[in-house]
């Protein structure tokens, strides 16, 4: 819990640090509601910034006091500790303006994708139709790379703002990103706003396809219940939840926590579980896959707050530039 001994100083040391910040900062916010898993501890700090400069003091902030940032989009793709984070959590839903000129669309990090997948149809501009279903906001679709089958947000992307872990704003082509499956390979760098190409069509054409790919996905997927969506990287030239279903997992659970029926690769949350019982799931599905064909899976989920070598820490690592 925060309060130990120096948080008065150090939170001091916070609230005058951002006092310059627009928008909201507080105190011990629990963090559970904000994840579509709903499992989780509070945050020390939670701040929400209401442009990008105050997105790039919170960053310069956070490297000067030597505080644990983590970046919070839609919440689809997080475990967080049962014990909470110490450090600030940021969450950019402010920065939600959408603009257009011509064939490209401007976007701010705290756009929802399925609002701008609504805005980009209406408008007549496909492209982006191939991320239909994805819950996340477009920071962390391009921090991740977010995709499906179909296709993935860099096809289309043209150039990102970030805030640089010093905090100065930069802008980025795409040619000096190097994304991968499931990583935008951007570093400790926050994606405050992303720009797309996208193609002229006909918006009922569009949300044909849309329709198409939302009623694949919910009817192979556990959309309705509590998850992380995906919680392992397909390996190369395999499938993930085949791999899962064909180690025998189906009918695992620890917990609140089980193994999908519907799909092998999801973990659901039956509104009991814990952090803890999610972490001791996916170890046991990864080491029954490994047991049985001698495949690594690797998380694509992260995870936050957990005090194990296995897993890498999730705050933004001021270390690297
Ligand atoms: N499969 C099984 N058992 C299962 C689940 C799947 O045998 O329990 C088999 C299926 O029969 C199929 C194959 O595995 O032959 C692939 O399954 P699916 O079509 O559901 O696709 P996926 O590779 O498991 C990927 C993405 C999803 C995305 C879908 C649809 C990854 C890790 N997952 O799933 O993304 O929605 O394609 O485009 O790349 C996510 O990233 O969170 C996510 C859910």
């Amino acid at each position: 819990m925060p309060g130990s001994d120096g948080s008065t100083a150090l939170g001091r040391g916070v609230r005058e640090a951002l006092s310059g910040m627009r928008g909201a900062v507080r105190e011990h916010v629990p963090l559970a509601p904000l994840t579509h898993l709903r499992i989780g501890g509070p945050a020390d700090w939670f701040v929400e910034p209401s442009g990008e400069e105050d997105v790039a003091l919170v960053v310069a902030t956070c490297r000067e006091l030597g505080l644990p940032l983590y970046l919070l989009g839609g919440g689809s793709n997080v475990v967080i500790a049962d014990a909470g984070l110490r450090g600030v959590v940021m969450q950019l839903g402010s920065l939600g303006r959408i603009a257009r000129e011509q064939h490209r669309v401007t976007v701010g990090a705290g756009v929802s994708l399925p609002s701008l997948l609504r805005a980009t149809k209406e408008a007549g501009l496909a492209g982006l139709e191939v991320l239909t279903g994805i819950p996340a906001q477009v920071g962390g679709a391009v921090a991740m790379n977010a995709g499906t089958r179909d296709g993935e947000t860099f096809d289309r992307l043209v150039s990102v703002t970030v805030v640089e872990n010093d905090g100065r704003l930069a802008e980025r082509g795409k040619d000096q990103l190097t994304p991968r499956y499931r990583d935008g390979g951007l570093g400790a760098a926050v994606v405050v706003q992303a720009t797309f190409e996208l193609t002229p069509d006909d918006p009922a054409a569009i949300f044909a396809r849309f329709s198409a790919s939302l009623k694949a996905r919910n009817a192979t997927q556990p959309v309705s219940q509590r998850s992380v969506g995906c919680v392992f990287r397909n390996p190369p030239g395999d499938k993930a939840g085949r791999l899962i279903e064909a180690a025998g997992c189906k009918t695992l659970q620890r917990g609140g926590l089980s193994v999908s029926a519907r799909h092998a690769n999801y973990l659901v949350n039956d509104d009991t579980g814990s952090a803890a019982e999610f972490r001791a799931l996916l170890r046991e599905v990864r080491d029954r896959v490994r047991a049985r064909f001698g495949v690594a899976l690797e998380p694509e989920v992260k995870f936050w707050g957990f005090d194990d070598p296995e897993l890498p820490p999730g705050c933004l690592d001021f270390g690297r530039s």
